[in-house]
């Protein structure tokens, strides 16, 4: 596996870097941070983490979660992107599965793979990382982006054409053109530079500062006006597109489109709302553990994926999400 390789070839001082699993919490429409309060949302997301996830999200999630759907058990953040359709020639449309990442432990349910790193995917660093405070909220991306060159510019957002689980490289902007054998990955990278000072803004971006460079690069400096460096967070997403790849349209046409009618993929987002328990993400990024090794109470507690599964939030809203259906929900 290309990351660990990566990783086991480091040399010199560390501190942590974090990859784990969570399974799916829900897949339904709410947006508790572009559109708090408002049941349902315009689009459907997949949600992981904690159980508190709701229309409207204001309290301390870290310490009124009952359970989490992550590996780390102290995590109740929420994190969530647009779920991924299939568009067939006679016009319906069919939600493609989510499946699991390679390196995790086997079973997941469906979810994303979450990065806390010091700077990119694969290795850690001897920076002082600080963690998110309590209240955190940030979006990456934007719906609205509807042209190429704004894809390009946002390169912490990238597609990925699997030949199988493993595979990384290339990335681009939009969606794969043809099908892919072994699904489609979508890897979304927020900023990691903060002002200091706020916990949102009103676009929910503005408190943040990327510096990322393209993929497996380390990221720049954080400049003055943004000057904290805090984790680079990051998903992966991988949907399996096997049933669908004999329907490949014969006009060659992409027939993948995110939830909210984008067939690009160029306004492809991510949402993130912290909730880790107490200290417990910054006792992370303060220790030298990286990716499994940092399970088991070293420094993090840590659950099974029997736990993980077990955690649900039901869906509020009541819609079918999962037939072949006329429209997608909410369009
Ligand atoms: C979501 O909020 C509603 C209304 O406040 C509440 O009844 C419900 O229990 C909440 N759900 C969760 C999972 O916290
Ligand atoms: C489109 O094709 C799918 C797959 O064969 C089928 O299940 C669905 O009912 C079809 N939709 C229409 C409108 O014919």
């Amino acid at each position: 596996m290309k990351w660990l390789t990566l990783a086991a070839a480091l040399v010199g001082p560390a501190q942590a870097a974090l990859r784990f699993g969570c399974s799916t919490v829900s897949i339904q429409r709410l947006d508790p941070l572009v559109q708090p309060g408002i049941t349902p949302s315009s689009h459907v997301h997949q949600i992981v983490g904690g159980d508190r996830f709701n229309a409207s999200m204001n309290g301390d999630i870290g310490e009124e979660g009952r359970c989490t759907t992550c590996t780390f058990s102290e995590d109740f953040s929420n994190y969530w992107t647009a779920t991924l359709y299939f568009k067939h020639t006679n016009g319906s449309y069919k939600r493609v599965p989510i499946m699991q990442n390679a390196a995790l432990p086997n079973g997941i349910n469906g979810g994303m793979t979450i990065y806390y790193t010091q700077q990119d995917f694969n290795t850690n660093g001897n920076q002082k990382i600080t963690a998110f405070p309590k209240g955190f909220r940030m979006t990456v991306g934007a719906p609205t982006v509807n042209n190429l060159d704004q894809a390009k510019k946002n390169v912490g957002l990238r597609f990925v054409c699997l030949a199988d689980k493993n595979t990384r490289f290339p990335e681009t902007p939009d969606f794969p053109t043809k099908a892919c054998k072994g699904g489609i990955m979508t890897v979304h990278h927020f900023p990691s530079c903060w002002n200091g000072k706020d916990l949102d803004s009103p676009d929910h971006q503005s408190h943040m500062y990327a510096t990322t460079k393209e993929a497996f690069q380390a990221a720049g400096p954080c400049p003055a006006s943004h000057p904290v460096r805090m984790p680079q967070l990051a998903y992966e997403t991988l949907y399996d597109t096997t049933q669908f790849n004999n329907m490949w349209p014969t006009n060659g046409a992409n027939p993948y489109v995110l939830s909210y009618g984008d067939a690009k993929g160029y306004g492809t987002h991510a949402d993130y709302v912290f909730g880790w328990k107490g200290d417990s993400l910054q006792k992370a990024m303060d220790n030298s553990c990286m990716f499994n090794a940092c399970e088991g109470g070293k420094p993090l507690k840590s659950q099974g994926v029997a736990a993980m599964n077990a955690c649900q939030v039901k869906s509020a809203v009541k819609e079918d999400i999962d037939g072949w259906l006329p429209k997608l929900p909410g369009m």
